[in-house]
């Protein structure tokens, strides 16, 4: 099988939490970067990572990179491209581009050079100038950074935070992606209790209950590299079938309450079409009457901020109830993503380390409480 330089692109903040989940997979030689975790690998590392990677956006594959000044260098660099062992005759050729920091700055521009090489590659080795353009996807992307063109071809179609799980979104809700990540950072282990009180559609709670059960994230989705000819379509049934017998029957500790009816049932069909409604306990309630007997727990939440939610006055009033409430649970951990910026001043304590994060564009930081283990 033919190696690759593979991408594993990443929100901005989770780089780190993206290379702890490769070398978990078993990948040890990783290049992290910027919004980005580079290894090598073939197609079914392809296949294993688009199934397992719980905090991953997509992945791509690196084709090449080289200098591009101008249109010339730009195409000559696309043309040498080996693109006809990539693209069949039949595939569908849809380029996207970026560009920053560089003399090559219009991006329709350079979408059409690229395409143009493509296309010529491909007359050269199918002997045809007319394409139908009719078969499997592949789209490419040329990202102009500095003068330095980097060419990839997108194997996951859909970004991968796109479970499946979620139609109702409810009213602000977390990337998946970025929710496994909250998951990973507040090192939960799946015999500790586990409770959201502002569960809102559910998806921390969710994440974690996939995580503890084993499941693959990408289990229940489609991927472009599915439809693509010679090994694929053999590899996602092989890689698809053993994720299935890697679930886990596990006794989870998951609690999930929030203070809107509405949005609690969304957050329970979403748990169902994950396959995990079992696994959590959803209890409409509002934060003020969230109490425990237990002596470790801990709570990883994601309140409302503002500026998705609510007015500042009432932001501020439900982060001052935060610090009362969770203040009695003395010998728990606790984990807030919020973009205010003076959360920590109202909630009465400063956290044992924050982390910038990005909600979508939105900048949050998430705030940690670290208790006993
Ligand atoms: C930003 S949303 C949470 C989004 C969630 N992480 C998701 O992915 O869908 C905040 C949630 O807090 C809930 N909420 C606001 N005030 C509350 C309170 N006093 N008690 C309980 N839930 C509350 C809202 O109903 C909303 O669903």
């Amino acid at each position: 099988m033919p190696m690759f330089d593979i991408i594993a692109a990443s929100a901005f903040g989770l780089e780190s939490v993206v290379a702890g989940e490769l070398r978990r997979l078993g990948y040890s030689e990783l290049t992290v970067e910027n919004g980005k975790v580079i290894f090598r690998g073939d197609e079914s590392d392809i296949v294993k990572c688009s199934l397992w990677l719980r905090c991953a956006e997509r992945i791509l594959i690196k084709l090449a990179s080289f200098k591009a000044k101008d249109f010339e260098e730009l195409y000559q660099g696309a043309l040498n491209i080996p693109w006809e062992n990539m693209i069949p005759e039949n595939g569908v050729m849809h380029v996207t581009g970026k560009s920053v920091k560089s003399d090559l700055y219009s991006v329709p521009d350079c979408q059409s050079i690229v395409k143009k090489a493509v296309i010529e590659a491909m007359r050269r080795r199918f002997h045809r100038s007319w394409f139908s353009e009719d078969g499997p996807l592949y789209k490419i992307e040329i990202a102009l950074y500095k003068d330095i063109a980097t060419i990839t071809i997108d194997t996951s179609g859909a970004g991968l935070h796109k479970r499946g799980y979620r139609q109702d979104a409810g009213k602000a809700p977390l990337r998946e992606t970025l929710a496994a990540g909250l998951v990973y950072l507040s090192r939960w282990t799946p015999e500790r209790i586990l409770a959201d009180p502002m569960c809102g559609s559910g998806t921390i709670v969710i994440e974690a209950a996939l995580m503890g059960r084993n499941i693959a994230p990408g289990l229940k989705r489609a991927f472009v590299s599915e439809d693509w000819p010679g090994n694929w379509k053999k590899l996602w049934d092989r890689y698809r079938a053993e994720a299935n017998s890697a679930i886990k029957e596990v006794n989870l500790k998951i609690h999930a309450s929030d203070i809107d009816r509405k949005t609690l049932r969304k957050a329970k069909d979403n748990a169902e079409r994950a396959g995990v409604e079992e696994d959590i306990i959803f209890q409409k309630k509002p934060l003020e009457e969230f109490s425990s007997k237990k002596k470790k727990g801990c709570i990883i939440t994601n309140p409302s901020y503002g500026e998705r939610l609510g007015g500042e006055k009432e932001v501020i009033e439900l982060y001052r109830k935060m610090g009362q409430v969770f203040s009695s649970l003395e010998t728990w951990s606790f984990f807030i993503l919020t973009s205010y910026r003076d959360f920590e001043k109202i909630y009465g304590k400063v956290s044992d380390k924050n982390r910038k994060l990005y909600n979508g564009k939105i900048k949050c930081r998430f705030y940690q409480y670290f208790g006993p283990m």
